[in-house]
């Protein structure tokens, strides 16, 4: 590991926090630089939720889920009063639902044993339900302006091009995350910790990095070596495991049978639609009928594909009519909607969406 940041930090730093006082993205949660110099403090509430949002997404994405969550639930409180059920349907098209069962926990803990108010340290802000330590970081940056180390992937990229880091990731994060601890200072670290996302998501990106509009580039070594976007260098990651299942979409007039799914494991509480096991191998027609949740004619769809964090799954799509009773929710077209992305996906292989 680098021992320590031999070059001239003051000088990066001010060339940085200058370029984000000029070109600083605008975001629904985000209190500009203008405004916080003239005082404005961020709202902890919304820098907890929208940090929480973007560790599964993109910003684009994020955003109208951060618009509509701050529109119903205006604060932390009213987030803690929201029932498991209404939360796991409007957190639905996110992704990864044990955060979202994280954020009604994290939101309960600050309603009762805070009365409301977040914890203004890193510590503090830790030792809430779901909390790691990337968003304590951000949080306590962000929010109360603490001098703390915010690193998530951007960030990783960033330093590993500045100081030309030859270990490849994953080994390489605790000497990133050091070397990005040697820039943060007590001099605005809110801005400072977005700066560097910002930098990180429009000019130093992962492909075609835009050198010529970098503001610290005269302080990068990737940059000097001519090939800054072969940092961060990888080890080979083994390919994506692939899966199979089946999905059956059964219907009654416009209503459509959805199960709920067990309260632990991936899409877990979830609605979605009844599937056969996602295991190695596809499924024959056979065992595709048997694993059926009725006896109905079903008709075979073809597949979908859905990339999880950790597999890919391929999912054949039969369809039946019938008014089966079993012990399904039947839902409306437009209900459909609120469903995990990788039901709409086989839902839309069936015409099933308005
Ligand atoms: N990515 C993660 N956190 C972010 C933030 N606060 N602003 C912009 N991009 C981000």
């Amino acid at each position: 590991m680098k021992a320590s940041v031999s070059l001239d930090c003051a000088a990066l730093r001010s060339n940085l926090l200058a370029w984000y006082d000029r070109q600083a993205r605008t975001l629904a949660w985000r209190v500009s630089p203008d405004d916080r110099r003239a005082g404005v403090r961020s709202d902890p509430y919304r820098v907890w939720l929208s940090e929480v949002m973007l560790q599964q997404t993109t910003v684009p994405h994020a955003t109208p889920y951060f618009l509509s969550f701050t529109q119903r639930w205006p604060t932390v409180s009213d987030l803690a009063a929201v029932e498991d059920g209404e939360l796991m349907a409007a957190w639905a098209g996110l992704g990864y639902y044990a955060r979202a069962r994280n954020l009604l926990a994290c939101a309960r803990a600050v309603a009762s044993q805070h009365g409301g108010v977040f914890p203004d340290t890193e510590e503090g802000l830790r030792a809430l339900p779901g909390v790691g330590a990337y968003t304590a970081a951000a949080v306590a940056a962000i929010a109360f302006d603490r001098a703390a180390n915010v690193v998530d992937g951007n960030v990783e990229r960033v330093m590993s091009r500045l100081f030309a880091v030859e270990t490849p990731l994953p080994d390489a994060k605790p000497e990133l995350k050091a070397l990005a601890g040697e820039l943060v200072t007590d001099e605005r670290p809110g801005d400072w910790a977005q700066a560097l996302m910002d930098l990180g998501a429009t000019v130093c990106k992962p492909k075609g990095p835009l050198c010529d509009r970098c503001p610290v580039s005269a302080w990068c070594e990737a940059f000097r070596s001519g090939a800054p976007e072969t940092y961060p260098r990888k080890t080979k990651k083994a390919d994506r495991p692939r899966r199979h299942g089946v999905a059956y979409v059964l219907t009654r007039g416009d209503d459509v049978a959805l199960v709920r799914r067990p309260p632990k494991g991936l899409l877990g509480g979830m609605l979605g639609l009844p599937t056969s096991e996602w295991r190695a191998s596809p499924h024959d027609d056979t065992e595709a009928l048997a694993a059926a949740p009725a006896a109905a004619a079903w008709r075979d769809l073809g597949a979908v594909e859905h990339v999880f964090t950790h597999f890919t799954l391929t999912l054949r799509v039969f369809a039946a009519e019938g008014g089966a009773d079993g012990d399904f929710v039947w839902t409306s077209r437009e209900g459909l909607l609120a469903l995990p992305s990788v039901f709409l996906k086989a839902a839309r292989a069936a015409e099933r969406l308005p």
